[in-house]
């Protein structure tokens, strides 16, 4: 059943009351209404209605074998701070990893969500589609929320387009990018200043320069959470050739540079996994304040006609691995990003499977000072 409104669940109240209601075209306070109706209009948990009932808070009567509660007196509980708190949540006091409610961190802890994207035409997306391969800033802040509070420091490795500073920026929170393209650094820079605000570029720290070299420039345990999407070795040289064709016919790049620092240009895929996770996954999480996390948005693809399962072999490489300098990396969740809007292209038909592959993998990394 949908939820209600109140004038609706007014109207209900039951049975007798509804056809007195509807006739009078007002509600007497003083009717008696049932548990579920009233738990309906408090939209609380039964858990929480029996709980309040429990302590006295929300008066139950009893007639014969029924029982009931009073409209006006539900209507007053609705006003009471004990309300608002229990109907909104709290911030636990002992949660020093974000700012949720325990009713808005619940969720967030689904295996799975839906990639919010933006219309290709929005004024948001104009600099974004520019780059081969942005994430959306809407996911990335929501990853963001989980695993920091305002104020928090945020680093990404791979910053692209500044998708994950203007999530910083959005949600209060202070960003260091870094980014080997000059092109893609600008860009991001300007991304911000267009879209969210003159000067909210200068809240962030945007480094132009290879990770490889700079993350060891940054001071150890100095950020509370690392999110990045990495360059997929040389397969944006292997794209589809109806994607690049449109790409190039819309003055898009197709690849995000010539730079040999690039990883996205190395050719063997082992030599371009172990610099990813080496010189730049392992180096931040050295940057990573012990006990938080590091969350990284990757995709499998296929290299010709074989299927290399990347989400897998960073963890296999990852997970239980040792940190310079101290701690260990422990693999805490495996979310799915859900591309559900990306249309179907008939890659095998009729000869084989030949998979869409509408989603991304989000792994979540823990900095621990003890291999569990
Ligand atoms: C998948 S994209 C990241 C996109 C970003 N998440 C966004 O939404 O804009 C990977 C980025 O890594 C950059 N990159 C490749 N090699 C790099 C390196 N050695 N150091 C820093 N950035 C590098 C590429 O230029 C590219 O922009």
């Amino acid at each position: 059943m949908g939820q209600l409104s109140l004038r609706e669940l007014e109207l209900n109240v039951d049975a007798e009351n509804t056809m007195k209601s509807k006739i009078a075209g007002n509600v007497d306070m003083g009717q008696r209404i049932s548990g579920s109706r009233a738990m309906q209009m408090l939209e609380l948990s039964r858990h929480s209605f029996e709980k309040i009932v429990k302590l006295g808070t929300l008066k139950q009567y009893i007639d014969g074998k029924k029982k009931y509660y009073i409209l006006s007196e539900i209507k007053t509980f609705m006003t009471t701070t004990e309300y608002k708190e229990l109907s909104e949540g709290t911030v636990d006091k002992r949660n020093t990893l974000n700012d949720l409610t325990g009713k808005d961190w619940l969720p967030e802890t689904k295996s799975f969500f839906y990639q919010k994207g933006l219309g290709a035409d929005s004024f948001e997306a104009q600099i974004e589609k520019q780059h081969p391969a942005p994430y959306s800033f809407q996911d990335i802040g929501r990853l963001i929320r989980f695993f920091t509070k305002k104020g928090m420091r945020v680093l990404d490795p791979f910053g692209g387009v500044g998708s994950t500073a203007k999530a910083c920026e959005i949600d209060g929170r202070v960003c260091t990018s870094i980014e080997l393209s000059p092109k893609w650094h600008a860009l991001s820079i300007e991304r911000l200043e267009k879209e969210v605000g003159k000067g909210t570029s200068k809240n962030h720290n945007f480094i132009n320069g290879d990770s490889c070299e700079e993350l060891l420039k940054l001071q150890q345990e100095s950020v509370d959470f690392v999110v990045t999407s990495p360059p997929y070795w040389g397969i944006l040289n292997k794209l589809d050739q109806k994607v690049i064709k449109n790409r190039v016919n819309n003055n898009l790049e197709t690849k995000y540079s010539e730079d040999e620092k690039d990883l996205g240009n190395i050719t063997d895929y082992q030599e371009f996994l172990d610099l990813l996770v080496n010189k730049v996954f392992l180096q931040s999480a050295r940057v990573l304040k012990n006990g938080k996390y590091m969350a990284l948005v990757v995709s499998d693809f296929r290299d010709k006609s074989d299927f290399i399962s990347f989400h897998s072999d960073l963890v296999s490489m990852m997970n239980k691995r040792e940190i310079p300098k101290g701690g260990f990396l422990n693999l805490q969740g495996i979310k799915i990003l859900l591309q559900n809007h990306k249309s179907l292209l008939p890659y095998g038909y009729p000869f084989a499977y030949v998979e869409n592959i509408h989603h991304q993998y989000i792994l979540i990394f823990r900095k621990e000072a003890k291999r569990k």
